[in-house]
């Protein structure tokens, strides 16, 4: 009987998977790890190849995982570590860097059921988890839908003052998607992997009708499997009253430094080549230099928006400076 046993584990596919060596479980470290820092991407319907939010999931995926997390190819990041500090940062900790290796080296056990990612009840976009990044006002406003095929698409709206926007991709393959008020200033971009962009409390921009908007998508990979496009979907939310600091989008070009009226810098995102990379500073008279960022190797397709973790004033003599030929958005906040 022992021999036959032996015979049968020898012959299930859990006999063939690598000995477990490790304490880290799925279900205690790992779940949690890729919920925060891979959900917003690799979950149901998200802009990602796959979904890995379930053990089964991530399974086949654990040595890319191991690889695409210790090289910092994932999340998709293109800041420097080390220069600038951004409040939208998605990327691992060097503990949790460690924890995902050597969970995949030790053999990728489950453990517990707790967050193992069982089935639940799927939720309206078919994910099973609550989504960490939808924001509570998409409850509560109607968002304006743009065609799920559409590379362009004009959307009439009353004009107003908005605190927040949202936007949802209706199909896995779009990276971005920017948005531009009818008389020509850009409100903003949405990237992949963003949430919400929330302004200041004391803040809102200024939106006029029609919006205007123009979606990026990429290529799609040799192992995924598509999905029917849907419309996309972005929500404004708006502010009732006047605010007292208006924020805006700037367009600097990168050659010539910016100098202009005293506002405070909240997000930078630079335009450049595809995998072009480029150093922001501020120059402040008679003030050491200060680093905003230092962003490598950018993916055109994911040009983000960098949100300060400090916002930084700029008076009538500061520069902002940049080393590479680039569009460099600024968006700004002023009385
Ligand atoms: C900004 C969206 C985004 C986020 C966030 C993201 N991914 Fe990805 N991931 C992608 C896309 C898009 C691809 C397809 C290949 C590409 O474009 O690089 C991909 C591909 C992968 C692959 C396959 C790579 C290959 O070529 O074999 C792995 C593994 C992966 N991601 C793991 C992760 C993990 C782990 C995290 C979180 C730590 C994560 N990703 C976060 C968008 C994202």
């Amino acid at each position: 009987l022992l021999v036959v046993l032996g015979v049968l584990a020898a012959l299930t596919p859990l006999a063939a998977h690598d000995p477990v060596t490790t304490n880290i479980t799925y279900a205690r470290e790992i779940h949690a790890i890729l919920q925060a820092r891979c959900a917003s991407c690799h979950s149901p319907g998200g802009p990602a190849p796959m979904s890995l939010m379930t053990y089964d999931e991530v399974r086949p995926w654990a040595r890319g995982i191991k690889d695409q997390v210790l090289t910092r190819r994932m999340p998709k990041w293109s800041a420097a570590h080390g220069y600038g500090a951004f409040a939208n940062d998605p990327s691992l900790t060097p503990t949790e860097m460690a924890t995902v290796a050597a969970w995949v080296d030790g053999g990728q056990p489950r453990g517990g059921v707790a967050g193992a990612g069982s089935p639940g009840s799927p939720g309206p976009n078919g994910s099973s988890l609550p989504d960490p990044t939808v924001s509570a006002f998409r409850r509560n406003v109607r968002p304006l839908a743009i065609p799920s095929a559409a590379t362009e698409a004009s959307l009439g709206i009353a004009s107003h003052w908005i605190a927040a926007w949202d936007f949802q991709p209706g199909d896995s393959l779009i990276t971005a998607a920017t948005f531009t008020s009818g008389d020509g200033s850009p409100i903003g971009t949405w990237v992949a992997g963003d949430g919400v962009a929330r302004l200041p409390p004391d803040a809102g921009l200024r939106v006029v009708s029609p919006i205007r908007v123009h979606l990026q998508r990429r290529q799609p990979t040799d192992y995924e499997s598509r999905r029917p496009a849907r419309p996309s979907l972005l929500w404004l939310q708006p502010r009732s009253l006047m605010p007292p600091r208006r924020v805006w989008v700037e367009q600097m070009a990168c050659g010539t430094p910016r100098t202009g009226d005293i506002a405070t810098l909240l997000a930078v995102r630079p335009v450049l080549v595809d995998r072009g990379s480029a150093r922001v500073w501020l120059e402040r008279p008679g003030a050491p230099q200060i680093v905003v960022g230092w962003f490598r190797s950018v993916e055109s397709l994911y040009a983000r928006t960098f949100w300060l973790a400090r916002p930084q004033e700029l008076t009538s003599e500061s520069r902002v400076a940049v080393d590479a030929a680039c569009t460099m958005e600024l968006t700004l906040a002023s009385r």
